[in-house]
Order: C-alpha cells, then structure tokens, then sequence
C-alpha cells in the first residue's frame, strides 16, 4: 500500500468499526415495534351490519329538526345554545361533536353551497321511498356504515366508528326521508 494513504485506509476503518459498534448499541437502545400492528390498530372497522331500531321515530319532528342540523353542520364548534334544536346534547367543554356535514358531498332542500361527491338527496321520500327504490332501513345502514352496499364509496363512516350514536343516526335518517318544503321562484313566477 502507498505509504501516504495507508493512515487514511486505518482511519476509514476505525470508523466503520465504531460505527458498527455503535448501530449495534443503538438497535439495543430503541424498541422496534411492529409497524403493521400500529397500521391495523389505526384502521377503522370493517363494514358493519346495522339494523334500524324500532324506537326510531322517524316522524317525530324534533328527531327530523336535529337531523337537520347535523346534515348542514361539521360540527359543534360554532353552536350556540339558544340555536340548538331541542333534544341536542351539548358537548363537554373542550369535546367537539362532528355532525356528518351531509352537506359537503350531498345537495338537498335548501342547502347552502350543497356538493355533488354523493348523489342530490331533494324530493328523496318522493323519488326513492315512494317508488320502492329505497326504504328507512336502507338509509339508517347507509349513515351508518355506507360500506355495506358499496365497499369503495367515498362516504364517511358513522356508527361503525361511533363518531354518531344510534339516536344521531335515526335523527339524521329521519331528516333525509321527511317532506321538506323547498323555498321555490315558482310563485314569484305564478304572480
Ligand atoms: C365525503 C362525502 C360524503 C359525505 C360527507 C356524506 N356522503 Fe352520503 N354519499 C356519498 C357518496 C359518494 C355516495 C354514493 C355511494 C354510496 O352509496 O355509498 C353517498 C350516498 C348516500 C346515500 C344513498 C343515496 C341512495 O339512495 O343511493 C344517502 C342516503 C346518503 N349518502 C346520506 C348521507 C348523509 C345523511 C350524510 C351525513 C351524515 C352523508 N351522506 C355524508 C358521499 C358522502
């Protein structure tokens, strides 16, 4: 070897050497968990039967007046008491209840900037109910866990994930079936 380079060629190695020696140290310092496991844990339910309770009162209107507040609501970050329909719990101070915010991906009666991810949800008692297309149990298991009858559907999971109870679901079922009026130009027109 090259008279020069030969205290190169011993520092590269001794610092090979010590570094091995410490990877070795620190493989023994850290745990190592188990990727896959945490991935697993983080992953929600998979998709969940759920039958409509028979207590789901679905004409009640103060069941329909609190499903529409969670269809055209995130959450309860701006709530204010006095505007809540009755029989709305109040969350704990510092808790957020989420509400559905149906209205980012669906258009309805008198939605306010309604989306079109999801399909338009107006006149849905009269188009799906009506006709036999659909039935309450069908959008009771569709809020609740919508990956029964369509596995790669974009929609939120609700119940399976409990970020809605039984009651919000009825609530919000209730709201989607009920015959609303729609603020319409027709009359203006009419006159
Ligand atoms: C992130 C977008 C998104 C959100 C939020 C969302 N949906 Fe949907 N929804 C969809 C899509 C997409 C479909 C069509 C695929 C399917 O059936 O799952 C759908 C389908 C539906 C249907 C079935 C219509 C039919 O008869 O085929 C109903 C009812 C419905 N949504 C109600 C709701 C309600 C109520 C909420 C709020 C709790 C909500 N959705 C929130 C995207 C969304």
């Amino acid at each position: 070897m090259n008279k020069s380079i030969r205290p190169f060629a011993f520092l590269s190695f001794a610092l090979v050497a010590v570094s091995a020696v410490y990877a070795s140290d620190i493989k023994k310092a850290y745990e190592m968990p188990d990727a896959s496991k945490i991935v697993q844990d983080d992953l929600i339910p998979s998709a969940t039967k759920f039958t409509m309770p028979k207590d789901c009162k679905l004409d009640d209107l103060e069941s329909i007046a609190r499903g529409k507040y969670m269809f055209h609501n995130l959450n309860s970050k701006n709530d204010k008491k006095e505007n809540l329909p009755k029989g709305m719990k109040v969350p704990k101070k510092g808790e957020v209840k989420p509400y559905g915010n149906c209205v980012a991906c669906h258009n309805i009666e008198n939605a306010i900037g309604g989306g079109t991810v999801g399909p338009d949800l107006s006149n849905y008692k009269t188009n799906f109910v009506d006709t036999k297309v659909r039935n309450a149990q069908f959008v009771y298991q569709k809020i609740a866990d919508p990956r029964v009858d369509a596995p790669t559907t974009a929609m939120t999971v609700n119940l399976t994930t409990k970020l809605f109870d039984e009651q919000e679901v009825c609530d919000v079922t209730a709201y989607v079936l009920s015959v609303k009026k729609e603020k319409s130009t027709k009359k203006s027109i009419k006159k």
